[in-house]
């Protein structure tokens, strides 16, 4: 999973993104970041601007079209000129696939309160490509032109406002990059995560047994798995009822109760009964 980021403040991008999980498999090749500074495709050679003041009247500043628009085919052209060379060494014919470009449209995430509410769903589907191209707004907002020109999805990450889109598209590349394969190991994978089956995490207790008078619930310490899968269930459920009726409502909704299995109607002769006739 490659990311490009179209930004004004690439250093926020570069040091957001260097450390822990997501740091470890950057080293390793599995994903990468490049933080692309909107300013450097500036038509303004003496001042770099990038902003101007919006036609009709309105408070503050709206980014410039022409600035992101050549950020963005400058991205576009990088990956369109890997994607051929990579395909020319897979089927070594470079002559004839160099000026091909990417088949597959590009996706580009412009970070918006305005956009659907980014989600688990969401973060599935974006880890399926191999590219994704996220534009960070600021100031008032974007000219809507160059929106219509590159844009394919507009994503939000809740119904608040920040002041600019770096942090929504760091949450979206963490939380897509944990999908990626081999970005987790093996133990984090593993982890029964909140909205993995629909439902929130069920509580979880480490050492000691007893920590301020509060003891871990016996059925945890039982070494019976079924029943602990029992009761974790259990508590997914009544957590979400709690704090998410919506989430809890979905999931009854699409975890109707199974229809009882019918009994099987024993014939005379299977009847134990039969056995000694
Ligand atoms: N930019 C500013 N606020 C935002 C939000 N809530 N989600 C995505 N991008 C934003």
């Amino acid at each position: 999973m490659n990311y490009h980021v179209m930004t004004l403040f690439p250093e926020m991008i570069e040091q957001g993104l260097s450390t822990s999980i997501l740091g470890r498999a950057r080293d390793k090749g599995l994903i990468s970041f490049e933080a692309v500074n909107i300013r450097d495709y500036s038509g303004d050679l003496k001042h770099h601007k990038v902003d101007d003041y919006t036609y009709g009247g309105g408070a503050g500043m709206l980014m410039q079209a022409q600035p992101i628009y050549d950020c963005f085919k400058a991205i576009e052209k990088k990956i369109n000129e890997k994607n051929c060379s990579d395909r020319a060494d897979d089927i070594n014919d470079s002559a004839e696939n160099a000026d091909k470009s990417t088949e597959k449209p590009l996706r580009v995430i412009y970070v918006t309160p305005q956009g659907a509410v980014f989600n688990q769903q969401m973060a599935a589907d974006f880890a399926k490509e191999e590219d994704l191209i996220f534009l960070c707004g600021h100031y008032e907002g974007v000219d809507e032109r160059v929106l219509e020109e590159i844009v394919t999805d507009y994503v939000s990450i809740g119904d608040y406002v920040l002041t600019g889109g770096e942090l929504p598209a760091m949450v979206m590349i963490d939380a897509i990059s944990r999908l990626v394969p081999g970005v987790l190991n093996n133990d984090e994978s593993a982890m029964t995560e909140s909205f993995g089956n629909g439902l929130l995490e069920y509580p979880q207790y480490s050492r000691p047994e007893e920590w301020m008078g509060k003891k871990v619930p016996a059925i945890l310490l039982s070494g019976d798995h079924k029943k602990v899968d029992e009761w974790r269930l259990e508590q997914s459920l009544l957590r979400t009822k709690d704090r998410r009726p919506e989430l809890y409502e979905k999931w009854l909704i699409d975890n109707p109760p199974k229809p009882e299995k019918k009994k099987r109607r024993r014939k005379k002769s299977d009847s134990a009964d039969s056995v000694n006739d």
